[in-house]
């Protein structure tokens, strides 16, 4: 998902540089960063470098006629809000400055008070739409995860029954074949495609299980030690594995069984993106942000995500691997969803992937809870 831009970031464009210059360090003093232009083109080129939302226009600019210029920018970023100054307060400016698409209008000369008056609402009206992109956004993949989940719990049962069948009549098949029978190298081709299935239909069905809650009282530390443990055994043998655990015992709703599954698939990621011999700091802590949450960071020295990557990493179906399912990062942030928690991955500073999962929790200290 796209960062949204800083909201109270503001075009000023006029060519009486006196009073722009003017203006500009006022409104600095009051937290609106103010870039400046002194013609159309010079306006054009800010709004195509910039990301800005709010821009404060004179319809009196030199040769150019400011109210053609706004009826310009209105038509290349029809999101623009447009706020217009002119000398004369008359109806008929003010209809001319509506009529090019300006949400508003100011008569020079002002006070400080009545332009911040105009941008506060400007950048109210800003914030509302970034606000209702980044929900629209997030209900799109949300729809997108249910109807996959949906799928996934239909067809994945059925499959892992018939995938059993199959398996074991292979396997028979298999071992009756003598070492040296020409059909041996097919029956044992068969029968890792199986196990490979097998594979992939337990993934659907974490997938689908991720989006049911089922609350239960799992100690984080603990989970989160046994899996490291497990899994610096098997699939993360010649990994370094680093775990850093609170001393406090965090109690969280999550279901254990998701939680390593989560886990499972964070370090399997970590796995493929080092070719199996990365490092990787695992650290659990306590967070507080409104409530107590509990932090589970894994970080890599993998190469990190490319920024297409970090767009769509977290969309059901998205990977890069010719074997990948794309539901790891997925199942996560429906977990992370259904027990009001969050997930995101990013970049950390050293360039390696770092998975960002927060959970409500309660911290117990010797056996005492305590609701913080
Ligand atoms: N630790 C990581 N380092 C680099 N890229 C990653 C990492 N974790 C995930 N990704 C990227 O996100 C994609 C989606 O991951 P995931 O949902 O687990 O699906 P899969 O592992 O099946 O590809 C991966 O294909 C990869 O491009
Ligand atoms: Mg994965």
């Amino acid at each position: 998902m796209t960062m949204s831009a800083p909201s109270r970031r503001l075009l000023l464009v006029d060519d009486d540089q006196d009073f722009a210059i003017a203006t500009s360090r006022a409104l600095a003093l009051e937290g609106v960063d103010c870039l400046l232009a002194g013609d159309g083109a010079a306006a054009r080129a800010a709004l195509a470098t910039n990301s800005i939302d709010v821009v404060l226009l004179d319809v009196r600019l030199g040769q150019e006629d400011g109210t053609e210029l706004a009826l310009q920018l209105k038509q290349s970023q029809p999101d623009l809000i447009l706020v217009i100054m002119t000398a004369y307060a008359s109806v008929d400016s003010a209809v001319a400055a509506l009529q090019a698409g300006a949400y508003d209008y100011l008569r020079k000369p002002f006070f400080l008070d009545e332009l911040m008056q105009v941008l506060k609402r400007c950048f109210e009206l800003a914030q509302i739409r970034q606000d209702k992109l980044r929900i629209e956004q997030e209900l799109a993949l949300h729809r997108k995860l249910e109807a996959v989940s949906q799928l996934a719990t239909g067809l994945s049962h059925d499959f892992k029954n018939m995938l059993a069948v199959i398996r074991a009549n292979l396997a028979v098949i298999n071992d009756r074949l003598q070492q040296d029978d020409r059909l041996k190298p097919y029956a044992s081709d068969a029968l890792e495609a199986t196990a490979t299935a097998t594979d992939l239909v337990a993934q659907l069905m974490d997938f689908a299980r991720s989006g049911l809650r089922r609350d239960t009282r799992t100690d984080l530390g603990q989970t989160i030690a046994a899996s490291v443990a497990m899994l610096s055994r098997s699939l993360c043998r010649d990994m370094q594995l680093t775990l850093h655990l609170p001393e406090q015992a965090l109690i969280s709703p999550i279901d254990s069984g998701q939680l390593e599954s989560a886990i499972a698939n964070l370090l399997i990621n970590a796995r493929d993106a080092t070719s199996g011999r990365g490092t990787v700091w695992i650290r659990l802590q306590s967070v507080w942000q409104g409530g107590l949450y509990a932090r589970l960071t894994v970080e890599d020295d993998g190469p990190g995500l490319s920024p297409e990557e970090l767009g769509h990493a977290l969309e059901p179906r998205f990977t890069t691997k010719p074997d990948g399912m794309g539901l790891g990062l997925p199942m996560i942030r429906q977990l992370a969803l259904v027990y009001s928690g969050s997930f995101r991955i990013e970049n950390a500073a050293s360039g390696g992937a770092r998975a960002v999962l927060d959970l409500p929790c309660r911290c117990e200290v010797q056996g005492q809870e305590e609701n913080m």
